[in-house]
C-alpha cells in the first residue's frame, strides 16, 4: 500500500460518445477525482478515439482534473494542442518517440504535469534516468487501445518495480486496464495509487451505477492488506 492519496480515474473510452459531455459530467458527480482521456491515433495502437476538439467541448462539463493519456505517435507534434484543451497531466508512451526526456520537458514547459506510459512488454528500467522529469509513471495492465481487456497479472510484479524506483519522490504510481473492485485491492498493495476504470465503471452507461462502483473501488484499493 503506497502512502500516496488513492485517485479513481474514471475512462471516458467507454462512455456513450453520443452523451459524451453528459457522461463526463456524471462521473464527476459520482465521485470521480480525474477524468481519464484515451487519445488513439489508429498508427501507435490499433484503434481511433477522438482528438483534443472534442476534449475541449467536454473539458466545459466538468472542473475535475482532465488525466490525459495519448496514445499517438509522433507525440510531440500534438502536446500543445492536448495542453490548450484543458489537459493538466498528459502522459505520454515511451515506447511512442526516441527522445522521451525532451517529450517530458515539453509537457512541463506547457505548464502540466509529466506522465510516462510503459505496454507490457516495456521495462521499468527505461525510466531511470528521467524519474526527475516526471509527475506520474502509468504502468499499462493490458495492451493499450481497446477498453474491456483482462487484467495481466505479471502487471503486479512490475508496479512492485516502479514503486521501488520512485521511492520518496513525489510521483503518482497509475494502472490502467481491467481494473475492477476484484483486483484493486491486489493492485495497491503493489503500490498503485491512481486507478484507471473503463468497463467496470461506465459499462452499461446507467448513471445511476457510477457512484457505487466508483466507491466499490475506491473502497477496495483503500483496504489495507491484512
Ligand atoms: C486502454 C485504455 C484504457 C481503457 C481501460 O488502451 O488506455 O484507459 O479505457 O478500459 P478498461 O478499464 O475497460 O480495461
Ligand atoms: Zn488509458
Amino acid at each position: 500500500m503506497s502512502a500516496r492519496p488513492i485517485r479513481i480515474a474514471p475512462s471516458i473510452l467507454s462512455a456513450d460518445f453520443a452523451r459524451l459531455g453528459e457522461e463526463v459530467a456524471a462521473i464527476d458527480a459520482a465521485g470521480a477525482d480525474y477524468i481519464h482521456v484515451d487519445i488513439m491515433d489508429g498508427h501507435f495502437v490499433p484503434n481511433i478515439s477522438f482528438g483534443p476538439a472534442v476534449m475541449a467541448s467536454v473539458r466545459q462539463r466538468t472542473q475535475k482534473p482532465f488525466d490525459v493519456h495519448l496514445m499517438i505517435a509522433p507525440v510531440d507534434l500534438y502536446i500543445s494542442a492536448f495542453a490548450k484543451s484543458g489537459a493538466d497531466i498528459i502522459t505520454v508512451h515511451a515506447e511512442a518517440g526516441p527522445h522521451l526526456h525532451r517529450t517530458l520537458q515539453a509537457i512541463r514547459a506547457e505548464g502540466k504535469k509529466a506522465g510516462v506510459a510503459l505496454n507490457p512488454a516495456t521495462p521499468v528500467s527505461v525510466l531511470q534516468h528521467v524519474l526527475d522529469d516526471v509527475d506520474l509513471i502509468l504502468i499499462m495492465s493490458v495492451n493499450p487501445g481497446f477498453g474491456g481487456q483482462s487484467f495481466i497479472p505479471e502487471t503486479l510484479i512490475k508496479l512492485r518495480q516502479a514503486n521501488a524506483l520512485i521511492g520518496a519522490r513525489p510521483i503518482d504510481l497509475e494502472v490502467d486496464g481491467g481494473i475492477s473492485a476484484e483486483n484493486a485491492r491486489a493492485v495497491a498493495d503493489a503500490g498503485a495509487n491512481v486507478f484507471v476504470a473503463g468497463s467496470s465503471i461506465l459499462g452499461g452507461n446507467d448513471p445511476t451505477t457510477y457512484a457505487p462502483r466508483i466507491q466499490a473501488v475506491r473502497t477496495a484499493a483503500s483496504t489495507i492488506q491484512a
